[in-house]
């Protein structure tokens, strides 16, 4: 995959440009990480070499950043997974992030991970990392995007409500959630909570899964 096009910052266009990642872009993507997952979120979650090797050996085509003027400004990364809307934890279908999992013959692209630098957030830099993946799923012709996202704004309010209610809120346009109002901006919709996805206190360890369908096949089945 590689195209460019702008986006705005402060009434400001920057040519942004959508690649797959390769080993040079390693350390930059490792920064990133730190840069947007702080603690409380675990250190031993962000990516490693190891893993990041694993991303562009097995699934290349899923691994994906954004640039500009030379420097990573994001990344999102996926795999392809057979998964028809049953419970899972993000461990067990990413393969804890090495994604051993990936299966060139499943019926979803997974998203293991997107992540934005501060400093581009707000410009729709996610959102166009996001549409990277519709325009893959088209292209590999899968039924969906599907992944879990991050609820971490239950956080502020977990003593007042259920884990339930939050989400529940979140689609009524009750919440605003930093990551699911974000994914939900960005095109994807969300299915149900899935308890214990993912080791991430904010979130209370809820995931949320969320999908986006590919408009051009005809579904076989209604699995969601
Ligand atoms: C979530 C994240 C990728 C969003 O990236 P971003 O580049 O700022 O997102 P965009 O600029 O494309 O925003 C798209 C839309 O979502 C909205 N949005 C972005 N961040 C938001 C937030 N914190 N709360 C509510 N809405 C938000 C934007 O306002 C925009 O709305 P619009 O379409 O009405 O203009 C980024 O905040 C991030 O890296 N977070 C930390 C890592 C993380 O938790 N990743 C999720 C793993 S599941």
């Amino acid at each position: 995959m590689l195209y460019s096009q702008y986006l705005y910052q402060d009434d400001k266009p920057f040519k942004t440009t959508i690649r797959n990642y390769n080993a040079s872009d390693f350390n930059q993507l490792i920064d990133i990480q730190k840069e947007c997952f702080p603690p409380p979120f675990p250190s031993d979650l962000w990516w490693t070499k190891d893993q990041l090797a694993n991303h562009v050996h097995i699934f290349p085509d899923g691994a994906i950043c954004a640039e500009v003027e030379g420097e990573l400004a994001g990344s999102i990364t996926t795999l392809i997974a057979d998964n028809h809307g049953e419970d899972h934890t993000w461990e067990e279908v990413t393969d804890n992030g090495s994604i051993g999992t990936h299966d060139p013959n499943g019926n979803v692209l997974y998203v293991v991970d997107i992540s934005v630098r501060h400093k581009y957030r707000k410009t729709g830099m996610g959102k166009l990392l996001m549409q990277s993946l519709y325009h893959l799923v088209v292209h590999l012709q899968l039924e969906a995007v599907l992944g879990g996202s991050r609820m971490p704004g239950y956080e502020k309010v977990k003593n007042q409500m259920s884990p339930q209610k939050y989400f529940e809120g979140i689609i009524t346009g009750e919440h605003n959630d930093p990551v699911v109002s974000f994914l939900m901006k960005a095109g994807r919709s969300p299915i149900k909570l899935l308890p214990n996805y993912l080791d991430d206190p904010e979130s209370d360890d809820f995931g949320v899964l969320m999908e986006w369908k590919n408009p051009f096949l005809e579904k076989r089945k209604h699995f969601f």
